[in-house]
């Protein structure tokens, strides 16, 4: 198969491009900057810096959309939310006005999104993919990101959405989480009751993989652990892994300084399950908290 992939410099698309070429496939990556991405991909690829650049005689199978403005990096102020917003549904639109242009259409788009679909949900409430977004700016982000997504339908392309936890691997959120911990600094967030929905990198490309390849699933897919865990857990856990305590509390107005109302993303949490991909018949490889730490860390 050839596939387009955007955000393919990426934590989950540099990932995913790897076990992609390693199982035969041709990538055309998307990238702002083709060098950096040409050097760090070992794998032999086709970049391109915009998707004008890419001719209507091109044959591409399937895309995968995960490009956008980190959403935690920052502060959130007025500009960097609507750069958050901005990088994705522009990014949206353009695959749109590609597949449009394109003589023959890709079969599928698996085109990102996250469980901030269902808004800061404090409590115990089990969310799966029926369930409704409470208001708010990830909320908003999500359906217009998901509602761009699904114009393709109309074009005769499947789409899928993910709705992705965080992802935990060697980068990406885990990677911050960990110099604190390391120094015996790290703790529960508040009062570590809220939920924390994660999910492992190889079971996200994994994920990828499954929709690709099963030709009847369509629709939002909550790409997360089925086995979600408290922030105390998840902390426990990352504490035994990496055989530290975790005794000092972060308390939560000190995170809503440091990122501002990004904070509410940590401090509130979800519980969320990935009720369709079990019910399609995907089985994880890295179900726990503790056998996922422990792999990622050892
Ligand atoms: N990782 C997680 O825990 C997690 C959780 C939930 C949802 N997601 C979603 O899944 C997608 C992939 O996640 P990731 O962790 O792989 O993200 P990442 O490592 O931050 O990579 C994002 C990619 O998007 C591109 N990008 C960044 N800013 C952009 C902008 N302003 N305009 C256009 N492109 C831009 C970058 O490509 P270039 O710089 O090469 O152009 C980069 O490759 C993201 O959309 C993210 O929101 C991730």
């Amino acid at each position: 198969m050839k596939l387009l992939i955007t955000g393919a410099s990426g934590f989950i698309g540099s990932a995913l491009i790897r076990r992609l070429v390693a199982d035969g496939h041709q990538i055309m990556g998307l990238s702002r900057s083709p060098e950096r991405l040409l050097k760090t991909q070992t794998a032999a690829l086709q970049v391109v810096r915009t998707l004008e650049e890419i001719d209507a005689e091109e044959s591409i199978d399937a895309i995968i959309n995960l490009a956008g403005e980190p959403i935690l990096d920052k502060r959130w102020s007025d500009a960097r939310k609507q750069l958050i917003y901005n990088s994705r549904i522009d990014t949206t639109t353009g695959l749109i006005a590609l597949i449009k242009r394109l003589k023959t259409r890709p079969k599928v788009l698996v085109s990102g999104s996250a469980i901030g679909f269902y808004g800061s949900c404090p409590g115990d409430r089990l969310l799966d993919e029926g369930s409704e977004g409470l208001p708010g700016f990830t909320h908003q982000l999500c359906l217009d990101w998901e509602n761009k997504a699904l114009e393709a339908q109309s074009l005769g392309v499947r789409v899928c959405l993910l709705r992705t936890g965080v992802v935990l691997g060697q980068g990406g959120a885990l990677q911050r989480m960990l110099l604190p911990f390391r120094l015996a600094l790290g703790g529960p967030i508040g009062d570590g009751q809220q939920w924390f929905s994660w999910i492992h990198l190889d079971d996200m490309v994994a994920i990828i993989q499954f929709l690709l390849a099963h030709e009847v699933l369509t629709g939002p897919f909550n790409a997360t652990a089925p086995e979600p865990v408290t922030n105390s857990v998840f902390t426990k856990a990352l504490g035994r892994a990496l055989h530290r305590p975790t005794l000092l509390p972060m308390p939560a107005f000190v995170l809503q300084w440091i990122l501002g109302e990004g904070a509410e993303l940590l401090c509130e949490g979800q519980r969320v399950l990935p009720a369709r991909l079990l019910e399609a018949g995907f089985e994880f490889r890295h179900p726990d908290i503790d056998g996922a730490l422990n792999q990622i860390l050892s």
